[in-house]
């Protein structure tokens, strides 16, 4: 058997990726490998989002090529956002690479592969698909419990600061009859939890006129005996429809944890990135969410320095996240993307500011977040136990149903079960009884 080593960058969607990606190499008669030194083959799947997650991908390339340089019959493969995004200039800056592949092109690894074999090399396949994706059941996951299930690829959004859509192109949902006979064919191999993703899932469907919506999806998979726990991200707060509240609320396999990002709280800023929705409309989705669940958490991801933003924008952010007491915030320095109208507005904010303003963001939603968790303490947790905790001998690590890290002294053999734990400790990233 020859090998593959998949280094990942990016969201739970280029995890998910990799995974297919693994899978369809399977069939080539590649196995997985977490140790470099014996790949044959080593696939770079990377992010565009920020520039930062661009410029540590092309570090690890500059890194990969003197492996390559030691090995000849190494094959090395950039795929994923930025092989879409940079496309030839890729090729220029890493001449060493037999092929990019571009994030909509990834059904086409296997032919890739084959033409690598028989010795082209610097192949560039990038741009809209070709080919339909491989089926759901094509990925190879390497964990027994969890499971990410991509439901729509793509977005038909346009925030002015995003990349993405040009990347991964629009909306496509798949077919819900898919979805659910993977969701039940995870069960029967002994998962335990699904997590659906899509750019924005609460739209999935709006591409199928007539068939499942995203409630529709949820109260389907709902119904699968033996799924303990459906998650799902990213969701949009302008697609949050009340049919999706409600489905939150009232199916008890779905879990009462949301990731929402309202990536600003000033109706200036929402505006120049087009959002789609006001402070206050947030606000209300919020207010229903927690009247229907009062144990929901709510995470989001907020982005400081947008081009415009004065100090008072930036105040109204930290307002509103003190006022709705986030969970947690993924929160992040404006980066300007190429080609993004948000990269050629007026009033760019200069370095130092942005990263001054993430610091403060930072700084307040720490607190914030280990005060909401310290609000537990005392509380009995439903616990999907993970594994063993590295950092402390004889403790095991799990998730509350709200997606907190919890940790607590028990035997391994809990390992995989959902088991309740009364909270004695909480800090900003774990709680648990310790
Ligand atoms: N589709 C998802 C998220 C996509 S990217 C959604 O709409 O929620 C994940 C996060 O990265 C975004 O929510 C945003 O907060 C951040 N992000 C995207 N583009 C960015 C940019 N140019 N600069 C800084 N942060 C950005
Ligand atoms: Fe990007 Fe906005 Fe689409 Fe998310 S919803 S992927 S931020 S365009
Ligand atoms: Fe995900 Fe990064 Fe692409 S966040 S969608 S891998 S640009």
């Amino acid at each position: 058997m020859k090998r593959v080593h998949i280094i990942t960058y990016g969201c739970q969607m280029n995890k998910s990726d990799s995974e297919m990606m693994t899978g369809l190499l399977k069939q080539k008669g590649y196995l997985s490998t977490t140790d470099i030194e014996e790949a044959d083959l080593v696939l770079v799947n990377t992010c565009s989002v920020r520039e930062h997650a661009e410029s540590r991908a092309l570090g690890r390339l500059g890194e990969l090529a003197r492996l390559k340089r030691k090995r000849a019959d190494l094959i090395l493969g950039v795929c994923g956002c930025m092989a879409e995004h940079q496309k030839d200039q890729l090729l220029k800056k890493a001449p060493h690479l037999d092929f990019v592949l571009g994030v909509r092109r990834l059904a086409e690894l296997p032919e890739i592969i084959d033409s690598v074999e028989k010795g082209s090399s610097s192949i560039l396949c990038t741009g809209p698909d070709r080919k339909s994706p491989p089926p759901l059941h094509i990925s190879l996951r390497n964990t027994g419990l969890k499971a990410w299930l991509p439901i729509s690829l793509g977005c038909n959004n346009s925030c002015t600061y995003c990349i993405v859509p040009s990347l991964r192109g629009s909306l496509k949902s798949r077919d819900s009859r898919e979805i659910v006979k993977e969701a039940e064919s995870l069960v029967k191999n002994s998962y335990r939890e699904v997590t659906l993703l899509g750019q924005n899932v609460n739209a999935y469907g709006q591409d199928r006129p007539g068939e499942t919506d995203f409630a529709g999806l949820l109260e389907q998979l709902n119904a699968i005996p033996g799924l303990s726990r459906i998650r799902f991200a990213t969701s949009h707060p302008k697609d949050i429809s009340p049919r999706i509240i409600e489905a939150l609320a009232d199916l008890p396999r779905v879990c009462e944890a949301l990731h929402l990002p309202i990536q600003a709280g000033s109706n200036n800023i929402l505006t120049r990135m087009r959002r789609g929705y006001t402070v206050e409309h947030y606000l209300e989705i919020v207010s229903q969410l927690r009247k229907k669940m009062p144990s929901i958490a709510i995470t989001t991801d907020i982005i400081a320095g947008f081009p415009g933003e004065t100090e008072e924008d930036f105040e109204s952010t930290l307002a509103v996240v003190k006022e709705i007491g986030f969970d947690g915030a993924f929160t992040f320095k404006f980066s300007p993307r190429p080609g993004t109208p948000a990269a050629e507005m007026t009033g760019q904010i200069p370095e130092q500011a942005r990263k001054e303003r993430l610091d403060r963001l930072i700084e307040i939603q720490n607190r914030i977040t280990k005060q909401k968790n310290e609000g537990l303490i005392g509380s009995e947790q439903e616990v999907l136990v993970d594994g063993k905790n590295p950092k402390k001998p004889g403790f095991l690590l799990g998730r509350t149903r709200t997606d907190k890290t919890t940790t607590f002294a028990g035997p391994e053999d809990l390992i995989g079960q959902i088991v309740k734990i009364k909270i004695t400790k909480a800090t900003t990233w774990c709680i648990g009884d310790w």
